[in-house]
């Protein structure tokens, strides 16, 4: 036998262990704290053992639990980034799609996966009222986003065959990190893509928007596209979508909608995301507000014709012999990726389990929190909001009466300490240049119980740091 092999029995009792765990461990999640206590170095001790030579067998599951001690947990207080705390469903899809091995290249190497995959993505784009779009999962909002600039690039200002040519990006000044990057990656060149000014509420302005575009004609280079957000990653705010559609339309510039943080809580309060179907692309991110174990992102797009332009070159080893248009079907047509895992199955095993209506209910409840916590700080009387609440995302402050400076720093202490004491973990926001706390809620675990511990939490933190001080 091959010294890789395992026998089914082996395998059954191996997985009984590890799902053991996997159970175990989240029945003591809401006592873990919230980030363990461990430092660089203790980490790097934990796991430099060489990997051995010869196998150590079931022994070698030993080391797991090291593992989770280090690990953040996904615990109900985790109110960090922009990040799901993982449904198990889903992860119990996640063993069987490791299992089955699928490369989702293309339906005669895996008919059931391809097939899965299509008909999740158009559901869920009809969730959104997106009726018809087409599209493919991958790793996350940052791959749907560069996916989504190259399609744009290629409709109109075509640089697969000779290169890229400048062309101009509009996004507000709130966009994500993915944007710039995607620019860079695409030969547009970051200094291409103009970061409109926000509003007070953070929402690109229209009227910058049209100056820049005219702007930019007038000196003659080539708009391209715009960038609005539907969700920003700071606060949660919405772009106005029905009116940069309309500018699009008006100067023909493809419009993308980066729906990472916010777009899926259109199943929970569509009337919030009108304008989303005038979209040409639209990314998506699962594993943020649909509760999926990482990675499950999603580039949505109106016009699979236009993702076939971007992304269709297909090698001799793997040109369709068939002429039926399901099983000639690849997915690395309509997208760059070409070996690719079985994400679909995660998400449907998960839908199918709770059912839409469980996951419109949570995505509720996240928006209670929000507002929950945003009166909460309100009430603290040493807090204050620093954006207002749109979505999930809630920015907050101390109150000090010291320079900018000193209260970034303050804020930033109190952030460390917040972290040290791990009852609740949150991130951080710059919103118009000055620091800001930040807790975003896309966590199903989190009860209003939990949302209760962050300004006691926050405050107490204060009182050590100043203190200290
Ligand atoms: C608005 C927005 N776009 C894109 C991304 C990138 O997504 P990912 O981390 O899945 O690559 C994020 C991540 O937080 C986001 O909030």
């Amino acid at each position: 036998m091959n010294a890789l092999q395992l026998s089914p029995s082996d395998f059954r009792t191996l997985a009984a262990q590890v799902t053991g765990l996997a159970a175990d461990y989240l029945a003591t999640l809401g006592d873990l704290r919230t980030f363990p206590e461990v430092s660089g170095q203790s980490s790097v001790t934990a796991f430099k053992e060489a990997l051995p030579e010869k196998g150590l067998g079931s022994a070698a599951l030993d080391s797991l639990t090291a593992v989770l001690d280090f690990s953040r947990p996904p615990s109900p207080r985790f109110f960090g980034y922009v990040l799901g705390s993982g449904e198990p469903v889903a992860a119990l899809a996640d063993l069987l799609a490791s299992v089955l091995n699928q490369n989702v290249t293309a339906w005669r190497s895996a008919p059931a996966a391809v097939t899965l995959e299509r008909h999740v993505v158009e559901a869920l784009a009809a969730a959104l009222n997106c009726r018809g779009y087409g599209g493919s999962f991958c790793g996350g909002g940052s791959m749907a986003n560069l996916m989504a600039l190259a399609m744009a690039r290629e409709a109109r200002l075509p640089a697969n065959a000779a290169g890229a040519r400048p062309g101009v990006v509009y996004a507000s000044s709130e966009v994500h990190m993915s944007i710039p990057k995607a620019m860079a990656l695409l030969g547009l060149g970051r200094e291409n893509l103009r970061l409109i000014p926000a509003d007070e509420r953070f929402r690109m302005s229209l009227a910058s928007l049209r100056e820049a575009i005219t702007a930019d004609r007038a000196a003659g280079r080539v708009p391209l596209a715009v960038v609005a957000s539907s969700g920003t990653v700071n606060t949660g705010s919405i772009d106005p979508l029905p009116e940069i559609a309309a500018l699009c339309r008006e100067y023909q510039l493809w419009m993308h909608v980066d729906g990472a943080y916010g777009a899926l809580a259109a199943l929970a309060v569509p009337e919030r995301f009108a304008g989303l179907n005038a979209a040409d692309s639209l990314s998506l991110d699962p594993h943020k507000w649909l509760y999926q174990p990482l990675d499950c992102g999603v580039l949505l797009f109106k016009d699979a014709k236009a993702a076939r332009v971007a992304f269709s070159y297909t090698g001799d080893y793997a040109r369709s012999l068939t002429e039926d248009p399901l099983e000639g079907f690849a997915f690395f047509d309509e997208s760059l990726e070409l070996s690719r895992r079985f994400r679909a199955l995660k998400v449907w095993l998960s839908l199918r389990y709770h059912g839409l209506d469980a996951f419109r209910r949570a995505i509720r409840a996240d928006l209670r929190h929000a507002q929950l916590l945003a009166q909460q700080v309100a009430a603290s009387g040493r807090l204050e909001l620093a954006a207002p609440v749109v979505l999930s995302a809630v920015c907050f402050r101390y109150l000090s009466e010291s320079q900018p400076a000193d209260s970034d720093r303050l804020n930033a202490a109190i952030l460390r300490r917040v972290i040290e004491r791990g009852r609740v973990y949150l991130s951080n926001a710059t919103l118009g240049g000055g620091f800001a706390l930040r807790a975003c809620f896309v966590n199903h675990r989190t009860t209003e119980a939990d949302v209760a511990q962050i300004v006691p939490e926050v405050l107490a933190a204060a009182d050590e740091v100043l203190d200290a001080r």
